[in-house]
């Protein structure tokens, strides 16, 4: 090149020293970039002829990775309609070779929990109800299975962790406030036949009047009664109006709340004198109550249940917290 260059510039065989000694450096080559070389060589690709808005549709063969992932997908569907369940006919589906079937899994697995379980169940439904938490083996078994039992059947009312939602007047199953009595013989029946359910006849039972809905009490009293339980919650009340509210309670009320408020079990009558609330404690929950009253409906169980799964579960409600 240094060469080259020099035959062609005229002044450089004139032979001036420095300049004859000057090398010219080569001329630097820079690397077309591909993009732009591909783009001069290939040329444009047919189109299928379909335009929108000006823009041209090219009918290009799909990229081979993508062909290969569609054929192994078809030969794997093929594999699968043979192997496994597969074309759903009148009754049910082929069967497959391998005679897969999750509901048959399923089966299975609860066919070796039972057996597994077996001698535990028969030694639930052996012992009183109120015995149940005196022996340490068979306790531990009740918690676990209850809790499992708990999780599939009552969370969806009580809460997952059975603290009770009260939006929906379900109650808190993990203090020692209860409706109807927290002795585990109590809990017991309280799962088996529910409360105020029309399926099972000896369904916990009781219902407090709407004393403002069917005009029993006039608007007046019911302020006056809504500020007395205020008061007896310990909650910021009108002093005049519970002083006389006291009157309206004991005359309406305390038949099932009793004369200081602290309810009664034997009626499903909450305590009115503490903080813990089925339905809410701020003054308009409360006059909601006593207008309308409320029908907190808990279904039976014991169509639902074995008795040993009852029992079970009526162990782990016990050992939450509130058990008697
Ligand atoms: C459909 C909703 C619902 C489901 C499901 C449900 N409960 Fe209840 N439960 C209630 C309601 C509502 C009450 C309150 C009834 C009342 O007002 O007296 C209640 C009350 C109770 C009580 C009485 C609480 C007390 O203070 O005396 C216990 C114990 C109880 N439920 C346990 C269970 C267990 C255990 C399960 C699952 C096997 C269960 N519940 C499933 C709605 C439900
Ligand atoms: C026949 C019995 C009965 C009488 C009378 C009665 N109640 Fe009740 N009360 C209940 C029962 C049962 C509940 C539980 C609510 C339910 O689920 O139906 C309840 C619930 C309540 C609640 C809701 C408590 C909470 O935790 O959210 C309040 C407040 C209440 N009563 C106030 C009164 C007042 C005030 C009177 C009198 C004006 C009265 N009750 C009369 C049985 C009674």
């Amino acid at each position: 090149m240094a060469g080259d260059d020099k035959k062609q510039d005229p002044t450089a065989s004139e032979g001036v020293p420095d300049q004859a000694n000057r090398v010219a450096p080569p001329e630097r080559q820079y690397p077309e970039p591909k993009a732009e070389l591909k783009r001069k060589v290939a040329a444009e690709p047919p189109t299928t002829g379909h335009v929108w808005d000006g823009i041209r549709e090219y009918d290009n063969p799909m990229p081979r990775w993508w062909l290969w992932t569609f054929y192994i997908c078809i030969a794997w569907a093929v594999i699968y309609w043979i192997l496994y369940p597969a074309w759903p006919m009148v009754s049910q589906a082929t069967p497959g070779l391998l005679g897969s079937s999750t509901r048959g899994d399923v089966a299975r697995e609860i066919a070796d929990f039972e057996t597994r379980n077996e001698p535990w169940f028969e030694r639930l439904n052996a012992t009183p109800v109120a015995a149940l938490r005196e022996e340490d083996d068979l306790e531990r078994f009740a918690v676990q299975a209850g809790a499992a039992v708990f999780a599939a059947q009552c969370s969806q009312c009580h809460g997952a962790g059975a603290q009770g939602v009260q939006a929906g007047g379900f109650p808190s199953l993990l203090d020692d406030q209860w409706l109807w009595g927290g002795t585990l013989e109590e809990i017991h029946h309280t799962i088996r036949h529910g409360v105020r359910n029309e399926d099972d006849p000896e369904a916990r039972w009781s219902e407090m009047p709407a004393f403002g809905a069917d005009g029993i009490l006039d608007g007046d009293e019911i302020e006056q009664v809504v500020e007395y339980v205020l008061a007896m919650s310990g909650q910021s009340h009108d002093e005049d109006l519970a002083a006389m509210g006291a009157e309206v309670f004991e005359w309406n009320c305390a038949a099932c709340h009793m004369d200081d408020g602290s309810g009664n079990t034997d009626l499903g009558a909450p305590a009115l004198n503490n903080q813990i609330w089925q339905y809410g404690g701020d003054r308009d929950t409360i006059r909601h109550t006593i207008y309308y009253s409320r029908y907190g409906v808990m279904p039976a169980f014991a169509q639902r249940l074995r008795e040993a799964e009852i029992r079970a579960v009526a162990v782990f409600v016990h050992q939450l917290g509130g058990g008697q």
